[in-house]
């Protein structure tokens, strides 16, 4: 098969920070992205060369004829509201982004016969862990209205593929991080709550320190750990997971870590490395609702996807979000 000759693929988000990995990779891998983004959050510019239409995903207006245009194989659906400290002050705004949304373009999905869905979901649905590390048959006993907001949706993509036979797969995402390795494209949120691109920031002399919530935790160094998973890694396995689907897989749901975890002071030790900066600490309380370890078991996403994460080392993840704070730094100028 031509590398043209690939079907096209609506990319709900595609201007904001996964989904704008995702559009370049699927490009280079000859498929046709078409990007819907409202830029509530993202960028025009990280959508690149590909099609791009601003609108909103939950305007069927928008969304059937856009829709009906292509023909997409699949929707990949990564435009949401992601901040879990935000949704627990702001309830509303997650269930009507990432709820209400998601419904309305699925009803636009089956309205035009698109019966293929890959979802970005997260490890919020698990809420506080009793296991690690985590397997998807791990209870999903979410602790804020993101991870309620999520888990709706997945429980909706069951009922959807019964009754009208829209197949899907979930991703569970633990921590994305890093960036092109080309530095061209990365995380850019405004205003940033994230570790690892807040700690490159002391670094770039953005900001002066950071701060580290909580250092009495359940763990070896006493701060919280996580599966820090390359944003390249989340997108390959989107690839593969859009491959399954067109082979006929049945709805699942996969779990996106490299299953092994690092700990707020080992991110910060590991960035020093990287850098050569200093990088001062402030000691914080711990934020609400931060669990002290949270780590993938992703070993059905390697059995059943062949899913193979490349930058899996914690350096590696860092070095490209570095060299994107650095040449994001250097545009600005
Ligand atoms: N942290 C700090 N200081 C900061 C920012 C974060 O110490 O300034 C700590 C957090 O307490 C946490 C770790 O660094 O222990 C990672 O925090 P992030 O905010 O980078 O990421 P989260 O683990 O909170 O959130 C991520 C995703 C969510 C997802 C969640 C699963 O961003 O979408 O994992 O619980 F829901």
């Amino acid at each position: 098969m031509s590398k043209t000759s690939l079907p096209p693929v609506v990319v709900a988000g595609g201007a904001g920070y996964i989904g704008s990995h995702m559009v370049r990779m699927l490009l280079e891998s000859g498929f046709h992205p078409v990007v819907v983004d409202n830029l509530a959050t993202g960028h025009a510019e990280a959508v690149g060369q590909a099609t791009f239409r601003q609108g909103d995903i939950g305007d069927p207006s928008f969304m059937a004829p856009l829709l009906r245009e292509f023909q997409p194989a699949c929707v990949m659906h990564f435009a949401a509201a992601s901040l879990v400290g935000e949704s627990m002050t702001a309830p509303a705004k997650y269930w009507r982004n990432n709820l209400v949304q998601t419904l309305a373009l699925l009803d636009a999905m089956r309205e035009c016969g698109v019966g293929q869905f890959i979802f970005s979901s997260t490890a919020a649905v698990y809420g506080n862990p009793v296991e690690v590390p985590i397997t998807e048959q791990h209870p999903r006993n979410p602790i804020n209205p993101y991870g309620h907001s999520k888990l709706a949706v997945e429980t909706a993509l069951q009922d959807y593929d019964r009754a009208y036979g829209l197949r899907s797969i979930a991703l569970r995402y633990f921590n994305a991080a890093g960036a092109h390795p080309d530095g061209s494209i990365g995380e850019r949120h405004e205003p940033e709550t994230h570790l690892i691109p807040l700690v490159l920031q002391v670094a770039s002399g953005r900001r002066r320190e950071i701060a580290r919530f909580g250092s009495n935790f359940p763990t070896p160094d006493g701060s919280c750990i996580r599966d820090y998973v390359h944003v390249q890694d989340l997108c390959t396995a989107h690839l593969l997971a859009l491959k399954k689907l067109g082979e006929g897989a049945a709805s699942t749901a996969y779990n996106l870590g490299n299953g092994s975890g690092h700990s707020v002071n080992e991110v910060i030790a590991a960035a020093r490395r990287v850098t050569g900066h200093p990088i001062p600490v402030r000691d914080d309380p711990p934020r609400e609702g931060d669990p002290p370890v949270l780590v993938a078991d992703a070993r059905r996403a390697r059995a059943e996807l062949g899913w193979a994460p490349q930058y899996a080392d914690i350096e590696t993840i860092i070095a490209h979000a570095w060299q994107w704070e650095r040449s994001s730094l250097a545009r600005a100028a």
